[in-house]
């Protein structure tokens, strides 16, 4: 196992981005930048041994600055959206900046995904590590209490990726820290993941409106095409005609996992197949919530990927583990405030195999 170190470019308010490439077994490694704690490139093996890179994203720093998809960055403060950019605590009113139509998406106009993260690098035997922390200030983009975060990329095992979160505020506040790689196991460049085989283990799902916000309902996914329960492909219920698939484009949802009294570490919440190649992706999570979204807005032909290859929607897919989103304006949805004195910490796991 090692760490390398590269330049990787400079923002265009001067500061120096490095990436750091984690290289496991078999080939599997992990390339992170140090600007919005991003995932850039994970390397991973078919069953014939053969490299790809699964997730999408640039070779360019400035796409990274300048396009609107969050390609493999960490989200926050406070991941997916907020209807109108507002929300009460303690009493207090709070009004955010608002980046998707009339609402508050992934963090404001500069969240943490379009922030240069401070980095601590730790090689050990067999598991290196590569720790991002900022300090997000008190009202920044609108939110209360200073926000220290770190975010943990830990290569374990040789073919794991384990991420994990840590937040500490002065002041109550909200969070809901995420990250946001697009994933596609045949390669990024290879096509849409329609035939992706999916197992997810929610049984219900957060329905959205029109702008894609919560409208306070949490429906069960039985008998309908949210239902993953079973393994099937991700396209093959893709029917425009249902109305929530119909209102998002496809997937976007908020989907809710099946209990709460469940061990994170030993069973997983998603396990996706590619069925040429044989690559596996295993999603462990201490959070309630992932957001399976199938790029349905991954368009912009002003931003290709990596080698030129051109975005398209449904050529990857996120899985976002997350508390709900909205969810301090919905009674009896996730709990997303944390207070001064508490630490909030959260584990997800994505474990590659063929
Ligand atoms: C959201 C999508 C959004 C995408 C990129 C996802 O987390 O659910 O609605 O388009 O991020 O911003």
């Amino acid at each position: 196992m090692s760490i390398e170190t590269k330049v990787f470019g400079v923002t265009k308010n001067g500061e120096t981005v490095h990436s750091y490439t984690l290289t496991g077994k078999n080939g599997f490694a992990v390339t992170l930048i140090d600007f919005g704690a991003t995932v850039k490139n994970i390397i991973a093996p078919d069953r014939k041994g053969e490299l790809a890179d699964v997730v999408c994203g640039y070779d360019r720093l400035s796409d990274y600055e300048d396009a609107d998809g969050y390609q493999g960055a960490v989200v926050g403060r406070f991941g997916n959206r907020i209807g109108k950019g507002r929300f009460t605590l303690e009493g207090k009113d709070y009004t955010l900046y608002c980046n998707d139509n009339t609402n508050h998406l992934h963090g404001g106009r500069v969240g943490f995904s379009h922030r240069v993260w401070q980095t601590e690098i730790r090689e050990s035997g067999d598991a290196d590590r590569v720790i991002f922390s900022l300090v997000s200030p008190d009202g920044d983009e609108g939110y209360p209490g200073t926000l220290r975060v770190t975010v943990e990329y830990c290569l374990a095992d040789g073919c794991e990726l384990v991420i994990s979160y840590r937040a500490t505020t002065d002041k109550t506040t909200v969070l809901n820290l995420t990250n946001h790689t697009y994933f596609n196991l045949a390669g990024f460049d290879s096509g849409d993941v329609l035939e992706h085989m999916l197992y997810l283990d929610a049984d219900r799902f957060v329905e959205t409106d029109a702008e894609l916000i919560p409208t306070g309902r949490v429906l069960p996914v039985l008998d309908t095409p949210m239902d993953f329960r079973t393994t099937k492909p991700i396209g093959r219920d893709f029917d425009l005609t249902y109305e929530p698939l119909k209102l998002a484009g496809g997937y976007d949802h908020c989907m809710v996992f099946t209990d709460t009294l469940h061990d994170p570490i030993k069973s997983p919440r998603a396990i996706v197949t590619e069925p040429k190649s044989g690559r596996t992706l295993t999603m462990y999570t201490s959070l309630p919530c992932v957001q399976f979204y199938s790029a349905n807005f991954m368009s912009n032909p002003d931003f290709p990927f990596k080698g030129g290859y051109t975005q398209k929607k449904q050529h990857a897919f996120c899985l976002e583990t997350e508390n709900m989103p909205d969810s301090m304006n919905h009674e009896g949805f996730t709990d997303c405030v944390l207070k001064a004195g508490e630490e909030f910490t959260s584990v997800t796991v994505y474990r590659f195999g063929n």
